[in-house]
């Protein structure tokens, strides 16, 4: 159920020409048939609150003081270490991978959480490399998120075999990605929606394209896990990662997770072989042995805490049909380019998110020269989106809980936040440690 392509600005805008009351009265019209309404509840949000920021950190999930409540006092508290066989905590890391796994169209085997994005891109860049020894180039994008770049430059400095990391600069299309891939790209590591622009990549072409050329792929799916359907297992892809605490809510720091196909994970050995990987933890041997499967990216006690709040957060997908979820971000994102450029004009920016809903995430970037400033501003009137450098003005939309009328009550009090130029305060160019 993929909305037609959008063909111009104002498509997804559903009554542009009414008076306020009633267009607003339309996006309340569309809450009313949105399939996806039901699962707002399932979470607690600030009454009175847009929050359009849930690519950077999830709101929270209603299931999750209680629950955490419960694994704290009961199963930590009473039972203690029974816990780890009684309630299975040894099992979650990959119990929760099973539930992460058709959010991404993999199998329940071929997905386990643990670490964070950061430590799994290190681990999958070093295993994936090693799957193509006689190749040295690991490819990427110059603006791809900076931890993946300094993870694969790390990852080729440590192998100290020749190893270079080819980041394409420019405005760099799937045209020139698919070009650059050549007999000597061992790794091709991209993150599959652009964390500044919302550009969607397709994951499908550019793997079918490296596979042609002998390249494996390594996909960071920080903002695609949970804001749209991604089919792994039909794009025939090799490797993923991706965060807990981004479209998956779960929680600040969320242990994240990690994908390999099942044809590699027999052949590829883990780059931290860790006690939790080994085929028999508790035989204390001498040397390693992996363990089968996908346990063997396991390196050492997994967070059950942290775990147990994940654990949570994955209830909320009970009963969502993920087609729904992949047409409602692109109404939301379509009506909110729409919106913002009919009422704003010039004092939006730019748009820097694709036009084209297939080809977005589901986010929306404008640049704008007073970006960080009138985010702040934005955030003080109860729009919280975030700021990117240099000039990003970006607001991410969870579909499962941001409601259409958000788009419009947000892109109003956008208006008034420059009508007023309040942003121009001083108080607002104030920047904090975390932007
Ligand atoms: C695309 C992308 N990859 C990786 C990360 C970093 O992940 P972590 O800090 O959880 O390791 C982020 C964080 O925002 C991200 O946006």
């Amino acid at each position: 159920m993929n909305p037609a392509p959008s063909t111009g600005p104002r498509d997804g805008d559903p009554a542009g020409n009414g008076s306020p009351a009633a267009h607003r009265q339309a996006y309340l019209d569309r809450d009313a048939a949105d399939p996806l309404a039901f699962v707002r509840e399932r979470f607690i949000l600030p009454a009175g609150l847009i929050y359009l920021d849930g690519n950077s950190l999830g709101a929270l999930p209603r299931a999750l003081p209680d629950h955490l409540q419960r694994v704290v006092t009961q199963e930590w508290g009473q039972d203690l270490i029974r816990s780890w066989n009684d309630a299975d905590w040894i099992g979650l890391p990959a119990r929760l991978g099973a539930r992460i796994a058709p959010l991404i169209g993999a199998r329940p085997h071929e997905v386990i959480v643990a670490d964070s994005t950061s430590l799994n891109l290190f681990k999958l860049l070093i295993g994936g490399l090693a799957l193509r020894p006689e190749r040295r180039t690991v490819l990427t994008e110059a603006g791809n998120f900076p931890t993946d770049r300094y993870m694969m430059e790390g990852a080729c400095a440590l192998l100290g075999r020749g190893h270079r990391c080819l980041a394409l600069t420019g405005d760099v299309d799937e045209a020139a990605l698919i070009a650059a891939i050549d007999e000597d790209t061992a790794l091709v590591v991209l993150t599959q929606v652009d964390y500044r622009s919302g550009r969607m990549l397709d994951l499908a072409r550019i793997t079918a394209a490296a596979h042609e050329r002998g390249a494996i792929v390594l996909w960071d799916l920080a903002h695609s896990a949970g804001a749209f359907a991604v089919d792994l297992g039909a794009a025939g892809a090799d490797l993923a990662v991706g965060c807990g605490y981004k479209y998956l809510n779960g929680g600040p720091g969320a242990p994240a997770f990690l994908y390999v196909a099942e044809r590699w994970q027999e052949v590829m050995l883990p780059a931290l072989p860790g006690w939790m990987g080994h085929a028999e933890p508790f035989g204390l041997e001498e040397g390693y042995r992996p363990a089968t499967g996908l346990r063997r990216q396991l390196a050492g006690t997994p967070p059950i805490l942290a775990l147990a709040a994940l654990d949570a957060a994955l209830t909320v997908w009970d009963g969502v049909d993920l087609s729904a979820l992949t047409a409602k971000g692109r109404q939301l994102t379509a009506s909110f380019i729409a919106l913002a450029e009919a009422r704003l004009g010039a004092a939006a920016g730019r748009l820097v998110a694709p036009r084209a809903p297939t080809q977005r995430g589901s986010q929306v970037s404008f640049a704008h020269p007073d970006a960080f400033a009138i985010m702040q501003c934005l955030i003080a009137a109860g729009v919280v989106g975030d700021f990117r450098e240099p000039d990003i003005l970006r607001f991410g939309f969870a579909p499962l809980y941001i409601r259409h009328v958000d788009i419009w009550d947000a892109v109003d009090r956008w208006v008034e936040v420059m009508r007023a130029a309040a942003y121009r305060e001083p108080r607002f160019n104030r920047r904090g440690a975390v932007t």
